[in-house]
């Protein structure tokens, strides 16, 4: 196994796409979840909005928001996932780079509360553990100091949240790490170095625990909701592919492990549908912090006054 295959579904054109299973919760793929909540807010595509996206990928769920805004700003770490969006949104703003660095930057560019929406999806978790450890061809290797990473990891989510204009929302979708597919990939993970904090739900609760931590200063609400689903892959070998490709990133100890194979083969057998597709039960975290004066905008109009 190359460096070059090592992580190659973010890196190499087309891969991520072809890899990536569509997810359903109570019937509703994700991006139409994002879609129902900026109906809900926004009621119609105003065109106006500020908004920036971290790891936006190949801009799936951007489909849903670029309509909403007038200033796009699309940034990820990988150079074949920027080019693919800036091909498909010609009028947005890229930034190539980590989300860390892309916050730093626009923060350092006078940015600071000038964003009517902040969003990243399925994308938040790598930055937040690239404070902890690092994830190489080599394995993964804790960073030595968890305290001090525990300290940067929630700044980065304070520095997020100070890009939302006052009334505007950070709005995060997030793995269920506790779900029986993530626990697989946990457990396999596991094999090539542990986890901070016991498990690979620490991401999360960084995010959430800083979240709340800004709601209690008053900076805003923070709405949590978890959502039960599916991922589906039509074919046993598209299942297999999300596995190894897109959970362990063709990482060379864990292609080469034996058992672990056969753990993921028992996994999609246990979950096959009559038609050949393969219904992994899946979960997802969704969160919008609403940056309001908390709590007096949390009352009523006619308590408000
Ligand atoms: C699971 S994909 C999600 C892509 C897109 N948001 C979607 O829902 O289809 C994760 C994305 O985050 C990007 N990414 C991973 N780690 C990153 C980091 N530390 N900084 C910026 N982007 C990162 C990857 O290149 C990839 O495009």
């Amino acid at each position: 196994m190359t460096n070059s295959s090592f992580r190659a579904v973010y890196e190499t054109e087309g891969t991520y796409d072809k890899l990536l299973l569509r997810h359903f919760y109570g019937g509703t793929e994700d991006i139409d979840l994002v879609a129902d909540w900026l109906t809900a807010h926004y009621v119609a595509p105003s065109g106006a909005l500020r908004v920036v996206e971290f790891g936006c990928g190949t801009g799936r769920i951007t489909e849903a928001i670029a309509p909403y805004a007038g200033d796009l700003i699309l940034a990820d770490y990988s150079t074949t996932m920027v080019a693919a969006v800036a091909q498909k949104f010609p009028n947005a703003r890229t930034i190539c780079a980590d989300t860390s660095d892309a916050v730093t930057s626009l923060l350092a560019a006078n940015r600071r509360a000038s964003f009517d929406l902040v969003s990243a999806f399925w994308s938040l978790s790598y930055p937040i553990g690239e404070f902890f450890e690092e994830l190489s061809p080599a394995g993964v290797r804790p960073r030595r100091d968890q305290a001090v990473a525990t300290g940067q990891a929630r700044k980065f989510v304070g520095d997020l949240v100070s890009l939302v204009a006052p009334g505007g929302h950070l709005l995060a979708m997030l793995f269920d790490a506790e779900s029986p597919e993530q626990q697989l990939v946990t457990r396999a993970w596991e094999t090539v170095a542990p986890f901070p904090d016991g498990g690979r739900a620490y991401t999360r609760h960084v995010l959430v625990d800083a979240l709340r931590d800004a709601e209690n200063r008053g900076d805003g609400t923070l709405t949590h909701t978890r959502l039960g689903g599916v991922a589906w892959a039509p074919s046993r070998d598209a299942a297999r592919e999300w596995f190894f490709g897109v959970h362990f990133k063709h990482h060379p100890q864990l292609l080469g492990d034996p058992q672990l194979e056969e753990a993921v083969e028992d996994f999609i057998d246990e979950y096959r549908t009559p038609e050949g597709g393969v219904a992994l039960p899946s979960g997802v975290h969704f969160i919008d912090f609403h940056a309001v004066a908390h709590p007096h905008a949390s009352l009523p109009e006619e308590l408000a006054s």
